[in-house]
């Protein structure tokens, strides 16, 4: 967990084939990444081609049908660069290279060519923040205070406390202790935000932005439709290395984290406005090399969803998307705080494309929302599960925005971490544990079939995390063959959301503003055709209606686009039926 940041059958009618083409490719139009929908696969954990127990790039070539058929525009790689994987990629030692377990470049450029048949652009991960302490640019920077590199990373001298050495200011490493570690043979300190193998580069020094400006370049050449700027808000520290202000509880204490550390703000590490003159930059020479467009997303956990306005640029020239982390991790079964956040992404922020996310490989899956009868949080497979994942992925996908879905999301992959220290992955779980299992719980290997290693890694090979038990029931080749799976709920929202001209691009206006059981919505396309959303966040059946007059929407009757199984449905505005969480969604006429 990343602690503070981190949080928390379909009846088919009238849908088109599910797996038509998305309409706009990653490289034939400049807006394909608008209303768009966007895949992230942690690459270790999608599919073995050769037999290591480990995901690489051969493996992800081999499902792209599957992709396709998904209905999806892009895929977002997370680091497959060389690592010592201390941090699983985002410790990178050579940013010109794929790690040896992944693949090679040629298999990669394979990969861009293939997705590109299908219309699926590629994202790379771009770690800018920092290195791996493997990075040659590291050692050669860490070898004396007076190398050509000495200036790259973020040296400092010791603070010296009654002749003791310490470090110069109490900033944090996100991942527990203290930001800075000791270095003896420049006999000072570096700064790092995450890992201790993770130094933080000096962004204030033109050399070491030309030197990423090249790794940005080197990336478009080879096709690939966009980055995912990680880390994006941290690349500049206080000047002055002011202390940061700690984080009290109601005992007027500073609060303590998993690591047993003081809890401190971030306001001097965290934000910085310079960040957005190098971003400019980026855009610059994106769009100087490319000749097509290449769209930029940030990792931008921010305190609103207003504070995202600014990172699209007082130009527009900065990121197409920022991620909006504010409504996919409200971690709260709370309708009135869904529908405020969602009307602040379409009122808030100059109409620009919101970027919704609800999970990704730093964050438990959507099985984080699920509720007993009673309403009370269970975890994994409730007796709501499938029901509330349609809640959720309904939100995420007919919404006006761009879609980031994470892999297993759509067949119901529920969060697995591990039970016990020993088997622990994720380093920030071994150092945090019990209370901070670490990540291993989302980036467990896809569920591709009811066979052993669920046809992730062929049979007998141990893999790198384990099968979660669950794969018996829960994958792709089953729920391929029952018509009312989550699979095909994600195709048919998919397919909606690229097809319907309402659900694609129309604005969206919230309906029944007092109602705290059951959110809805209307989707209006530009010619008038308007399309309403309900999504009942209760365990009870619901029954709601529409006057949809002050919308100027004259049609009375429905035409059921998707519910959720067994409803009944509706044909009127004056009654809608609800099952407990159900889902329904239909055009006016
Ligand atoms: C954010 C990434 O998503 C996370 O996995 C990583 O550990 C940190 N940045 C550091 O790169």
């Amino acid at each position: 967990m990343l602690t503070s940041r981190r949080f928390l059958a379909a009846t088919l009618l009238a849908l088109a084939c599910a797996s038509a083409l998305p309409a706009q490719s990653a490289r034939e139009s400049a807006n394909w990444w608008k209303n768009a929908v966007i895949y992230e696969i942690y690459p270790r954990s999608f599919q073995d081609s050769n037999g290591d127990g480990i995901g690489d790039l051969n493996g992800i070539t081999s499902r792209l049908d599957y992709l396709q058929k998904l209905g999806i525009n892009a895929i977002w790689l997370t680091p497959i660069y060389p690592s010592p994987q201390v941090d699983f990629g985002y410790d990178i030692s050579d940013y010109y290279s794929i790690d040896p377990q992944y693949g090679t470049l040629a298999d990669f450029d394979r990969l861009v060519a293939a997705a590109h048949q299908r219309h699926i652009g590629i994202i790379m991960d771009l770690v800018l923040n920092h290195t791996s302490d493997q990075h040659p640019w590291f050692k050669e920077s860490a070898s004396s205070r007076t190398n050509p590199k000495a200036d790259w990373y973020m040296w400092r001298d010791p603070k010296m406390v009654n002749g003791h050495r310490e470090p110069p200011n109490n900033w944090e490493s996100l991942f527990g202790g203290s930001a800075w570690q000791w270095d003896p043979a420049r006999r000072q300190y570096y700064y790092h935000r995450f890992y201790i193998q993770q130094p933080d580069l000096n962004w204030s020094n033109p050399q070491v932005r030309q030197a990423m400006y090249s790794v940005e370049r080197f990336w478009i050449r080879h096709g690939v439709a966009g980055f995912r700027l990680d880390a994006i808000t941290s690349l500049f520290e206080d000047p002055q290395d002011r202390d940061e202000p700690y984080v009290l509880g109601p005992n007027g204490k500073p609060l303590i984290n998993a690591y047993g550390d003081k809890v401190v703000q971030t306001i001097y590490t965290d934000d910085l406005p310079e960040v957005h003159t190098v971003i400019r930059q980026l855009r610059q020479v994106a769009d100087r090399t490319a000749g097509r467009k290449v769209v930029l997303i940030g990792e931008t956990y921010l305190d609103s969803v207003a504070d995202l306005r600014s990172w699209y640029g007082v130009h527009n020239d900065e990121l197409e998307l920022p991620m909006d982390m504010e409504i996919g991790f409200i971690n709260q079964w709370n309708v009135p705080l869904f529908r405020r956040r969602i009307n602040e992404a379409e009122t808030q922020i100059d109409g620009h494309e919101p970027l919704f996310v609800f999970d990704n490989h730093d964050n438990p899956r959507w099985d984080r929302y699920q509720f007993d009868a009673s309403g009370h949080s269970v975890f994994g497979y409730g007796p709501y599960h499938d029901n509330i994942g349609r809640v959720l992925s309904t939100i995420l996908f007919a919404s006006r925005d761009t879609a980031m879905m994470y892999y297993g999301d759509e067949i119901g992959m529920v969060t697995t971490p591990p039970t016990r220290k020993e088997d622990v992955r994720d380093p920030i779980g071994i150092r945090g544990w019990p209370q901070e299992k670490g990540r291993d719980g989302e980036r467990t290997p896809m569920q591709w079939k009811d066979a052993p290693n669920a046809g992730f890694s062929p049979a007998g090979v141990k893999t790198w995390l384990p099968i979660p038990p669950t794969y018996a029931t829960w994958n792709v080749a089953a729920e391929e063959q029952q018509p009312n799976s989550m699979l095909h709920w994600y195709q048919q929202l998919i397919a909606l959301k690229q097809q319907d001209p309402a659900l694609h691009a129309g604005r969206e206006i919230m309906l029944n503003t007092a109602d705290t059981h059951v959110l809805s919505w209307l989707r209006q396309a530009s010619d008038g055709e308007a399309v309403v959303v309900a999504c009942n966040f209760t365990a009870q059946s619901q029954t709601i209606r529409f006057d949809l007059q002050p919308q100027r929407v004259t049609g009375q009757r429905l035409h059921t686009l998707l519910i959720s199984p067994g409803a009944p449905a509706p044909d009127s505005l004056q009654s809608v039926q609800l099952g407990p969480y159900g889902v329904y969604i239909g055009r006016v006429r």
